[in-house]
């Protein structure tokens, strides 16, 4: 399927000039190494403009094709690499340092054990930062993974994944936030804008519709353009605006039929033009697939070229230019990008602190306080929690429960010093291993239950669980499903007859709480006899105490799920899977089997609770569910124009005893002719005292309030009433109200 004619006139990129600041920088015509850009008056275009016309050609070429700069099979570190996902060397006649980049979604990743002895802060999942419903958390968990960047020597951040979370069972969702564009957006953005306060540049990644990693190098993602810029596209266009990220990366897959890599309708008509984005287009590790397509359709490096079929971004290229197929300026354009970007966060200007300090007690403490807001409670019956500080014997039961919490794995595990690493799996050559992050859920439960004995057993024998749990006055369950890169889970059911587990230990003791440690939703055959959880993805460098804490009630929960969790896979828009086994999911690899299709205009911009909400079907847990250990009330809700912008206002009040924060989500659906169900369109976090009250304002983005229109490329309302809900779910009651929306039109 193709969707887009490649128009003659942008077969240059528009230069990052041209792109924000209008007209080209005008560059003195012998640049030299007086070094003229370092006058910081100048703009980040201009100042890029003066290094690149003092480059020779070998200067340039070298920041175009890179291997990835970890030991992999024959290829070693490259001098002068620290030794991370990448590496393009110093120019230092001009005083440009090198780009060192480290994969960085939720930490500096160091799993791959070539820097001995590396520490590193592990954040909380993705998602679990997407369940805080808090861009403040993010924007500080992410100047955390700034600092901790620049300490090291690292200045680009392979950060920001922003994909909608489209198939629940995709093995990489704990690295994404939500399955909402807003929510993701938001968060997204933020983390993004957090770690570029801190000098160095972060991506947004994988750009875009990779929801899943099964066959994630063959399978072609088709969708219709008005869905894709109405949910995908919306949530990197939203974490764009706000992160303002210096490099975009695209995914594995295709879209609509052309490689992501080298897409020329998401490269050079979407980011490029209609968004005017100056930043840098790099490719995802062995994803480059050609070299004057990918040239002309936007992509500026070819990263990880050891893993690819050809260096098609080195001397194929300087062919082509040569050949005149690719202007010499487009490769200027490449260069410029980058050093325009590096400019901009003060990555050039600043460079890494030499002395490498990094505090990692407080960064804990940060990662802490993250999961804090993120965990979810699913189900409190009876209010058996927060569990009461007088039982005399609580039972802990766990795999590795006794030693850390679990992390996802792959190129974005972290793994800080007292980790314990078990075998996982191989990606692109590198081994990844399981990791549990040291916080130790029974330590934490042990500081929290006061005099209570607390004992552990690992549930690995369910006969032993059982007898165990039948003596304890409280039983606090850990179940996992560990995710990871490359592979999509094979269903929403816990592995390793935990469910069983499960449940003959809720039947052995009705005051069993489970604790989900899980990439993303997962099925509960038990729930009906379990009378709470909590989701608590994975927690992170302080997860368990995080957990711990809001077990014993030190802190009130206050997350609110990101994404659906379904009943069963029945319910979902694609309960069939690729079999791994005839489709090659890494690149690198043989290929097996050939591109597939996978057909996302099934469920559309209709996704995740949409997708619920339009289809009739009730789910096992909505998004944005999550309970509190106080009440909150909700009224006044009203919606005002003022201008062209929505702004709609709720009171809010804490009625129960204790304090705690509140999450009022606003939801704008429309019956009729232009109808469309309900969408996410505003939301607020916000901490209330017992009874303290407080008016809420949000300001909705006229995009959500429009539908695309690919053709006329504008956001278009249409004239008609809509209906506003603020509620505590996508599917709470909450209150509402309807207003009447005049016409409106904006640029894509
Ligand atoms: C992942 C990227 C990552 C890159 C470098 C790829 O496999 O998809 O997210 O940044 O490797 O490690």
């Amino acid at each position: 399927m193709k969707v887009s004619q490649v128009d003659p006139r942008q077969l240059v990129s528009p230069s990052p000039a041209e792109a924000v600041a209008g007209p080209a920088a005008t560059v003195p015509r012998h640049a030299s190494s007086a070094r003229e850009w370092s006058d910081t008056t100048l703009s980040p275009e201009t100042r890029a403009a003066l290094v690149v016309s003092a480059m020779t050609e070998d200067e340039k070429f070298a920041w175009l094709s890179g291997p990835m700069a970890l030991p992999t099979g024959e290829t070693k570190i490259p001098e002068g690499a620290l030794g991370s996902a990448a590496y393009y060397p110093g120019i230092p006649r001009l005083g440009i340092p090198a780009q060192q980049q480290s994969d960085a979604s939720l930490g500096i990743s160091n799993t791959a054990n070539v820097r001995p002895g590396d520490n590193a802060t592990a954040l909380p999942s993705s998602l679990l930062l997407g369940a805080s419903f808090d861009p403040e958390t993010a924007r500080e968990t992410g100047a955390l993974v700034g600092r901790e960047a620049s300490a090291k020597g690292f200045n680009v951040q392979l950060a920001g994944g922003a994909n909608l979370i489209r198939e629940p069972r995709g093995g990489r969702n704990f690295e994404y936030v939500s399955e909402d564009p807003l929510l993701t957006g938001i968060i997204a953005g933020h983390a993004v804008a957090g770690i570029q306060s801190q000098g160095v540049v972060s991506t947004v990644k994988h750009f875009a519709v990779n929801p899943q990693e099964t066959g994630r190098v063959l399978s072609n993602s088709v969708l219709s353009l008005n869905a894709l810029h109405e949910s995908d596209l919306l949530a990197f266009q939203i974490a764009i605006e706000i992160g303002a990220p210096g490099a975009v990366m695209p995914g594995y897959n295709l879209v609509n039929g052309e490689w992501a890599s080298e897409n020329v309708y998401l490269i050079q008509t979407v980011l490029k033009g209609e968004w005017h984005y100056p930043g840098w287009v790099m490719s995802d590790w062995g994803a480059t697939h050609s070299t004057v397509k990918a040239a002309l359709a936007g992509l500026d490096v070819q990263s990880g070229a050891n893993l690819d079929p050809q260096r098609f971004l080195a001397q194929p290229l300087r062919d082509a230019v040569a050949a005149g197929q690719v202007l010499r300026a487009r490769i200027d354009d490449m260069v410029a990008r980058q050093l325009r970007s590096l400019f901009a966060v003060g990555a050039i200007d600043r460079p890494a602190p030499p002395d490498g300090h990094i505090d990692y007690m407080a960064h804990r403490l940060i990662a802490q306080r993250a999961a804090e807001r993120g965990i979810v409670l699913l189900k409190n019956e009876h209010g058996i929690l927060p569990a009461a500080r007088g039982a005399r014997r609580l039972l802990v039961i766990g795999r590795h429960a006794d030693v850390g919490v679990l992390a996802g794995g792959g190129s974005s595990a972290v793994s800080p010093v007292g980790s314990l690493s078990l075998e996982g799996v191989e990606v692109m050559g590198v081994p990844m291993a399981r990791v549990y992050h040291p916080s130790s859920p029974l330590h934490a439960i042990r500081a929290e239950a006061g005099a209570a004995k607390v004992d552990f057993i690992d549930g690995g024998d369910i006969a032993a669980a059982v007898r165990a749990a039948a003596d304890a006055d409280m039983v606090f369950l850990f179940a996992e499903e560990w995710r990871t890169e490359g592979e999509d889970r094979p269903g929403l059911d816990l592995p390793d007859d935990q469910d069983a587990l499960i449940a003959a230990v809720a039947r052995a003791n009705p005051r069993t709480v489970v604790i989900l440690q899980s990439g993303g939703a997962v099925a509960m055959p038990w729930l009906d006899v379990v009378p709470a959880v909590l989701a608590a993805f994975y927690a992170g460098s302080g997860g368990a105490e995080a957990i711990a804490g809001i077990l014993f009630g030190r802190v009130n929960p206050s997350g609110h799920l990101p994404i659906t969790f379904p009943r069963d896979i029945g319910q979902l828009p694609h309960p069939e899977q690729q079999d791994p086994r005839t489709t090659t999911s890494n690149p690198g690899m043989t290929i097996k089997g050939d591109v597939f299709d996978i057909d996302y205009n099934v469920e559309g911009s209709d996704v995740g609770y949409r997708w619920y909400v339009r289809e009739g079907l009730t789910p096992l847990f909505p998004f944005g569910h999550g309970l509190s250990y106080t009440r909150f009330t909700y009224s006044d809700l009203q919606a005002d124009y003022q201008g062209d912008t929505l702004m709609v206002t709720v009171m809010v009040r804490n009625t129960g005893a204790r304090a705690g924060a509140a999450v009022p989500q606003l939801y704008v659906s429309r019956t009729g002719p232009h109808g469309f169900a309900p969408r996410l369109c505003g939301f607020e976090r916000i901490d209330l005292q017992p009874d303290e009250f407080r008016k809420v304002e949000m300001r909705v983005d006229p995009r959500l309030l429009a539908r695309f229109d690919a053709v006329g490329r504008a956001w278009v309302r249409d004239v008609g009433i809509v209906d506003l809900r603020c509620s505590e779910s996508a599917a709470a009651e909450g209150i509402s109200v309807s207003v009447e929306m005049p016409p409106f039109t904006q640029p894509a």
